[in-house]
């Protein structure tokens, strides 16, 4: 019970590796709200986790949505310990592309969701967390290895790596840690929205072979990631980054 009666907002919660964390978090006794679009994913993702978590509705690229997180998260718990920004990834109906592609609406949109959402979801998280909280910014193994079509996403998760340095650095006087947590290749819905559900094995199969431990990373694993930068176990880990990618960024294996 490392997180116990610990209030924790988890974004994009409702789906993935945001619901494998809430559950890792929930399993360690905290709290909290999860965030999402979709009510319906929302609604399920509330009643699995059962007693003491909330959904809220909210997009994250919406100033007065993530303000709201915050308020109603506030004035139902009464405090927030912390923060997850994990919603992102990919932007509905204007798919990753090569640059010859990409136009100024896609590029705009991507950085939106990845990058300028992160900062303004900490922003405003701010005046509800108390000092000595911990913010876990989900990043990405693309932020350090390059890959077909990602050059944009890629650009923004590097510099989410970077706002946990820059945001630690802000927020030092109150104690609050910054830290990014950068998953490789997990097993989540975000493959249907990458390709048609028949291509779906295909390109999984491609990144487990690409991964020297083997296997798609589980929500879970991140879960257990984000349950140890949540609590008092990482107390003197700040301003860092945990690549949890089963050796994808660092390994190259010669088969
Ligand atoms: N899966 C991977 O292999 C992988 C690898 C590296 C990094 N990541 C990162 O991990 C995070 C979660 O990805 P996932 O794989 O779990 O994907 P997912 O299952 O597609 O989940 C994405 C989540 O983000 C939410 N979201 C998306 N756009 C949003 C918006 N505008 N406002 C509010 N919420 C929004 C979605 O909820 P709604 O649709 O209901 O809004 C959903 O909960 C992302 O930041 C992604 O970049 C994933």
């Amino acid at each position: 019970m490392k997180l116990k009666n610990k209030v924790a907002v988890v974004t994009g919660g409702n789906s993935g590796i945001g619901f494998g964390i809430a559950a890792a978090f929930k399993n360690e006794g905290a709290i909290g709200t999860i965030t999402g679009r979709n009510q319906e994913t929302l609604d399920r993702s509330v009643a699995a986790l059962g007693a003491g978590f909330v959904g809220i509705q909210a997009d994250v690229t919406n100033m007065d949505d993530l303000e709201r997180i915050f308020r109603e998260t506030f004035d139902r718990f009464g405090k927030i310990d912390t923060l997850v920004v994990n919603a992102g990834g990919i932007v509905d109906g204007s798919p990753m592309a090569g640059i010859a592609e990409v136009t100024e609406d896609n590029y705009d949109k991507y950085m939106d969701l990845n990058l300028k959402s992160v900062y303004f979801t900490v922003q405003k998280a701010l005046p509800y967390l108390h000092d000595g909280a911990s913010i876990i910014l989900i990043g990405s193994s693309a932020a350090h290895r390059a890959a077909p079509g990602m050059t944009v996403y890629s650009a923004a998760k590097a510099a989410v790596v970077s706002l946990a340095k820059g945001l630690s650095l802000d927020l030092l006087a109150r104690k609050i840690r910054v830290n990014t947590l950068s998953p490789g290749s997990i097993d989540t819905p975000v493959f249907g929205k990458i390709v048609p559900q028949e291509q779906v094995e295909q390109v999984k199969q491609i990144w487990k072979d690409l991964t020297p431990l083997g296997r798609l990373g589980l929500p879970s694993d991140l879960g257990k990631a984000a349950a140890f930068l949540a609590s008092d176990d990482s107390s003197f880990l700040l301003a860092t980054e945990i690549l949890a990618d089963g050796g994808l960024t660092n390994i190259i294996q010669m088969k």
